[in-house]
């Protein structure tokens, strides 16, 4: 791993800076936390054709959905041969299947005959049969029946098998190519899965599944989720106990990371909060009501939180007694090219973005919990879909966070609405904090060229 001083340029926000920090944990600190990989990210402005132009959305759909890999779904919503899973990205609908114990394809959703969608929901079937004639495929693809099979003395079994797109697993998800001739899922994901030695996510089960459309760019909202700069404006009740400005950005291959340290003070303060106003930023509460956990004395909010997460996930997690106060306070959010956006330790987050039928200002937008378990396996959470008028409180099963999400979304369809009336010509990212957003443009930028 490449290793270099933060951030290249040498500017940064007063203030402890993340590896400072890791300095005092009450635990020896794993090399992930250490590595750093502050490359120079040439991108430092994009043009609002990327966010607004149907031309520009389209040439993503040709050069990046088709030929990217891409989360489809959780190993865990296939657990039976037969299971499948719906997964659609631009116009492309792909059917997921559990093919055989050891086995996933993924179909496309179209039927041979005249092109009905096999299946427009998630289930379980011993073969694939159309709706509209009754074609049936066998669970491999083969072509299993054709009514009236007299009448298509021209239909020749070999050449009517599902057409497949690749799959790829990593970390108990399910990935889907639709280029035919793509390198494997490995090469895409480089050095990801040895970030993940620590955190195996595929020992985890998906506990909550929401969903909501939002009135946006796919892009627009997942860069909302890429920086903590916009703390400050969007959350200022967290400040008293999140480091937003002394954040440490990284970049690797095909994936960025970002820390962002809580439970101690942002630089944008001008008064010292104590260790017990950090813990209530957090945990929201009001002034008139009882703190939700008390500081003890002689302890700090970050070892405090930590503790408590420490003891919830005795039995769940591997060695939680090993697990330092960072990895157990600390958001530490990766996002694998192009759209999946696993978060690192024992945050439960997961979020995936993806464009809205085909509709340049619209994106869907969800957010996974991934939950360690003891025993067996829970049955994963179905999606739930928030309607239009219905906002992210709607699905209680976020808990707190809920209201952060609020926060986060309130300005996207606003910024859609801006990027459309704009007469400048480009939008500009921070040098440093939005490191991961200028990352991500330079691979996009390289893929549409292709
Ligand atoms: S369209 Fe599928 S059987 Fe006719
Ligand atoms: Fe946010």
């Amino acid at each position: 791993m490449e290793s270099s001083a933060i951030p290249p340029s040498g500017a940064r926000s007063p203030g402890l800076s993340y590896q400072q920090l890791l300095d005092g944990d009450t635990r020896p600190v794993p090399d992930v936390l250490r590595w750093q990989s502050a490359a120079e990210v040439p991108v430092q402005k994009v043009p609002i054709e990327r966010y607004r132009s149907r031309a520009f959305y389209d040439l993503e759909v040709e050069r990046l959905w088709r030929r990217v890999w891409q989360m489809a779904c959780r190993e865990e919503e296939l657990p039976e041969v037969g299971d499948h899973v719906v997964y659609e990205i631009a116009d492309d609908s792909l059917l997921v299947v559990r093919t055989a114990p050891g086995e996933i394809r993924a179909f496309h959703n179209a039927c041979l005959h005249r092109g009905r969608l096999l299946r427009e929901c998630d289930g379980r079937a011993d073969e694939l049969r159309c709706p509209f004639h009754g074609w049936t495929w066998n669970l491999d693809g083969t072509l299993k029946h054709v009514p009236a099979r007299w009448d298509f003395p021209h239909v020749d079994d070999d050449r009517y098998r599902l057409p497949e797109a690749k799959v790829g697993t990593w970390g108990g998800f399910v990935f889907v190519n639709l280029d035919p001739d793509c390198a494997p899922l490995a090469d895409h994901l480089g050095e990801l899965p040895r970030h993940f030695e620590r955190w195996p996510l595929a020992d985890r089960y998906k506990e909550v599944h929401v969903a909501k459309v939002l009135p946006c760019n796919w892009k627009v909202a997942q860069e909302a989720f890429m920086e903590a700069y916009h703390v400050v404006a969007t959350h200022p009740q967290l400040l008293p106990g999140i480091g937003d400005a002394n954040s440490q950005y990284d970049v690797w291959g095909n994936f960025s990371r970002a820390i962002t340290a809580n439970m101690t003070p942002s630089p944008h303060l001008s008064w010292a909060p104590s260790e017990q106003d950090m813990l209530d930023s957090m945990l929201t509460r009001s002034l008139d009501a009882e703190p939700a956990l008390r500081v003890p004395e002689g302890m700090t909010a970050r070892q405090t939180l930590a503790m408590v997460a420490r003891m919830q996930l005795q039995g769940a997690a591997p060695s939680a007694n090993d697990l330092t106060d960072a990895e157990l306070a600390d958001s530490f959010y990766y996002t694998l090219f192009p759209n999946f956006h696993p978060w690192g330790a024992y945050n439960r987050i997961v979020y995936r973005f993806r464009p809205y039928r085909n509709d340049p200002d619209r994106s869907i937008m969800e957010v996974i919990y991934l939950a360690p378990f003891r025993g067996r396996r829970p049955k994963p959470a179905p999606v739930h879909w928030l309607a239009e008028n219905e906002d992210w409180t709607h699905a209680p099963e976020l808990g707190f966070l809920a209201r952060v999400f609020n926060q986060d979304t309130f300005n996207l369809g606003k910024v859609q609405r801006g990027l459309h009336a704009a007469r400048h010509s480009h939008v500009t990212f921070a040098r440093y904090q939005e490191t991961k957003i200028r990352h991500f443009h330079t691979l996009l930028g390289r893929w549409i060229q292709k």
